[in-house]
């Protein structure tokens, strides 16, 4: 396993990758084990996933909220309902939110934990590729409007981190590569090690080997966290991991996110 911590001070949070399944140890390490849960997941994660994840956690008390799958679900409307489902669950600030799937599931959680009681604790169990070397690193959380994409939302890191490889044996072919799109940014922005690996073993990237895959995360996510420690909320060097990006969310917002 590797780990990899970014931000500061009390925001400081550690990123675990496994090339297997993650383990009931980890799944629990940074849950209170008083606190009551509830995983944020979308209609698209395999269920075999989530009841894993479920039996996994030792608390008493674990929900789950599902979203529909896909960009709409990042949305005002979704935020209230997860909202509501919080206050019907009588959180408080001691209980957890863990965010199971996308980048969607990831913002959107997010930026429900930012807000709810002021902050809740929450947890990024990204489940796509994009979301682990991306996404889930870095505190960004947001909800879309019809104005534009990811315009409400929170800088607010996470308890921590957890990725398992395992989880991208079962992504389609096109989320796969829209992850794979990040992890070339990385190398375009200066992760020589990472350019390397790409062209040294292509067979192994597209025939998503879990060990290869685990130093590609590792070595993404070394990237990423080094600028979102050192510029946290975007005001200079952060906004070169927008290489790219820019050009796809006005794509995205152009076509409503469909
Ligand atoms: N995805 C760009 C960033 O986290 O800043």
């Amino acid at each position: 396993m590797s780990i990899i911590s970014a931000g500061k001070g009390i925001s400081k949070y550690n990123i675990h990758i496994v090339d297997k399944k993650l383990s009931k140890n980890l799944i629990n390490k940074y849950l209170n084990k008083d606190s009551k849960i509830l995983i944020v997941t979308d209609e698209g994660i395999p269920k075999k996933y989530l009841k894993f994840l479920k039996s996994n956690i030792s608390n008493k008390s674990v929900n789950i909220f599902t979203l529909p799958k896909g960009e709409k679900s990042k949305s005002y409307n979704s935020y209230k309902k997860i909202i509501n489902e919080l206050s019907r669950l009588k959180f408080d600030r001691t209980d957890y939110l863990i965010a199971f799937g996308g980048g969607v599931v990831g913002d959107i959680t997010g930026f429900v934990a930012s807000t709810y009681l002021r902050g809740i604790s929450y947890i990024q169990i990204p489940t796509s590729l994009l979301a682990q070397v991306d996404s889930s690193v870095g505190g960004k959380t947001a909800i879309n409007i019809p104005q534009g994409k990811n315009l409400v939302g929170a800088f607010y890191n996470p308890k921590c981190v957890l990725i398992s490889t395992r989880y991208l044996k079962t992504l389609s072919e096109d989320e796969y590569k829209s992850g794979l799109g990040e992890v070339i940014k990385y190398s375009f922005i200066g992760n020589k090690i990472l350019k390397k690996l790409i062209e040294e073993n292509p067979k192994e990237i597209i025939e998503r080997k879990e060990s290869t895959l685990k130093i590609v995360i590792e070595q993404s996510i070394k990237t990423k966290s080094k600028i979102v420690t050192k510029d946290e909320k975007e005001s200079g060097i952060r906004a070169i991991l927008n290489f790219g990006h820019t050009f796809g969310h006005a794509i995205e917002a152009y076509n409503k996110y469909k």
